[in-house]
């Protein structure tokens, strides 16, 4: 098979990506691991936050620094920003309809969250994007690995009878999300696996604040979210003794926010037990938001009648694949957007519902500077990681311990030992290999980088909490991954 632009992933920044791609008469070539719709975005409940207007600009900038804690590169947050109101007119031009009035999140100053559908934003914007693309979309198809020469020029693909299928491509996109099935509790959807991560890593790019993940505070027992949207409605967030303990912690109490937010309630269920979200004040609350009753219902709970269960879960990868403003790895031929790339927007804590705003963004841009930089070369095929699926119960396990909202050097010490002690087996891309052990390949891999990242970093910093390290060093930095070295960068 051959295309000119060959994208990894379907969700908003691919899917966008193409959609440019193939306005500027490319040819592409989209592969979704999963059916569609697929990926994160699909689950995504909270919107898309787009500056109100030139005045809000300087505003929604400020909340962005504010929540990135001191490691957003304000150049970067300014240009996408900026970039902001062409997209949200191109979207309305597509057809979305996003509902009035917008909503407040967390860590927002203003309502400017748009959403679709009440809770099932990501969902509607998917599919209003996916209905405007016209090239073919494998489905059901896992990149297994890049093919490199002096650049990158296509990928190895997993099809669903395990059949293998080389794409050869004038440059390639990754926009494969994130990495939450790491984790023991996760927001995130079967397929996130940081699949993308990988790839990218073994063709030479650079892998930025890896151990930056943020969790989502609140999440059912099972993971599912409820939208911060509805603390922006009003629902309130008690312990076990019934007390609202947010504004002890906060000023903006439950709109402080996600990182301070996350940390208290896992502070009060140490010290009471368990944490309660209460809706019940929010008028109105199944047609607003239809997702988070349907999911408590899905476990035996009435939001109307009684306050939820929470407690924070694995959300999004902050750092990612480092990216210059057009989506450029660095690696000839390779651009990356979305959840999987680190472009400096997000910096150490992602404001609510700034990643749709920059899978949009990125999505278009790295597109356009992959088609200014096609070339054709044979390249070969990267070797891959395997491991057996069965390790991951495990492993998950220690990442829940030891690598959630709180750490210390110890625990992170002790899982790292695990996670290296985990087989890992290096092939090359063969007929016959499984989906489950190449996930299991990448996570085993990638828990060794995050963890190795999150000791380097002794410092607490947005998401990444360190207990024995309470406090943000004097000069924020990245850790980067290049190659087998870690290392700091100012
Ligand atoms: C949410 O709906 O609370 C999630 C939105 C986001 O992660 O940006």
């Amino acid at each position: 098979m051959r295309a000119d632009l060959l994208v990894l992933g379907a969700g908003v920044a691919g899917v966008y990506a193409a959609l440019a791609a193939e306005a500027r008469g490319a040819r592409v070539l989209v592969v979704s691991k999963d059916p569609l719709p697929a990926g994160s975005t699909a689950w995504a409940q909270g919107g898309v936050a787009f500056p109100l207007d030139e005045a809000d600009l300087e505003d929604h900038l400020r909340d962005t620094l504010t929540a990135g804690r001191g490691l957003v590169e304000e150049g970067v947050a300014r240009s996408i920003l900026e970039d902001a109101f062409r997209h949200l007119e191109r979207l309305r031009a597509l057809g979305v309809r996003f509902e009035e009035p917008p909503a407040r999140e967390g860590g927002h100053s203003r309502p400017r969250v748009f959403h679709l559908g009440g809770d099932r934003s990501g969902l509607f914007l998917l599919q209003a994007l996916l209905a405007h693309l016209k090239g073919p979309v494998l489905e059901g198809y896992m990149a297994l690995s890049l093919l490199r020469g002096e650049r990158v020029s296509g990928a190895v693909l997993l099809g669903p009878s395990r059949e293998v299928v080389r794409v050869e491509a004038g440059a390639v996109l990754l926009a494969t999300g994130g990495l939450g099935r790491l984790f023991p509790v996760t927001t995130n959807p079967p397929g996130a696996t940081g699949d993308g991560l990988v790839l990218a890593w073994r063709a030479g790019a650079v892998l930025r604040d890896l151990e930056l993940v943020q969790f989502h505070p609140t999440a059912l027992p099972d993971g599912s979210l409820v939208t911060e949207a509805a603390r922006g409605a009003g629902a309130v967030l008690l312990n076990a003794l019934g007390e609202r303990f947010m504004p002890r912690y906060d000023p903006l109490a439950e709109l402080a926010p996600r990182d301070v937010v996350a940390r208290a309630i896992h502070q009060e269920r140490v010290n009471t037990g368990r944490v309660l979200l209460d809706l019940r004040g929010i008028p109105d609350l199944e047609r607003r938001f239809p997702t988070v009753v349907a999911s408590a219902r899905a476990l035996g709970l009435d939001p109307l009648r009684e306050p939820l269960p929470v407690a924070p879960a694995a959300h999004y990868l902050v750092g990612g694949v480092r990216t210059d403003l057009w989506g450029f790895t660095g690696v000839p031929g390779l651009y990356a957007a979305g959840e999987v790339a680190s472009t400096g927007f997000h910096g150490a804590n992602r404001l609510a519902s700034n990643s749709l705003l920059e899978g949009l963004v990125m999505g278009e841009r790295a597109a356009l500077a992959a088609l200014e930089d096609l070339a054709w070369e044979r390249g070969e095929a990267l070797p891959l990681a395997r491991a057996e699926p069965g390790a991951l119960e495990g492993l998950r396990r220690w990442m829940g311990l030891e690598a959630g909202v709180v750490r210390r050097k110890e625990g992170l010490l002790a899982a790292l030992a695990y996670a290296r002690g985990l087989p890992l087996e290096e092939l090359a891309p063969q007929e016959g290999v499984r989906r489950e052990e190449v996930e299991a390949g990448h996570l085993v891999l990638l828990a060794r980088l995050l963890l190795a990242g999150a000791l380097l970093r002794e410092e607490s910093r947005g998401v990444h909490f360190r207990e024995d390290f309470p406090w943000p060093s004097g000069r924020p930095y990245h850790t980067e991954w290049r190659g087998e070295r870690v290392e700091r960068v100012w």
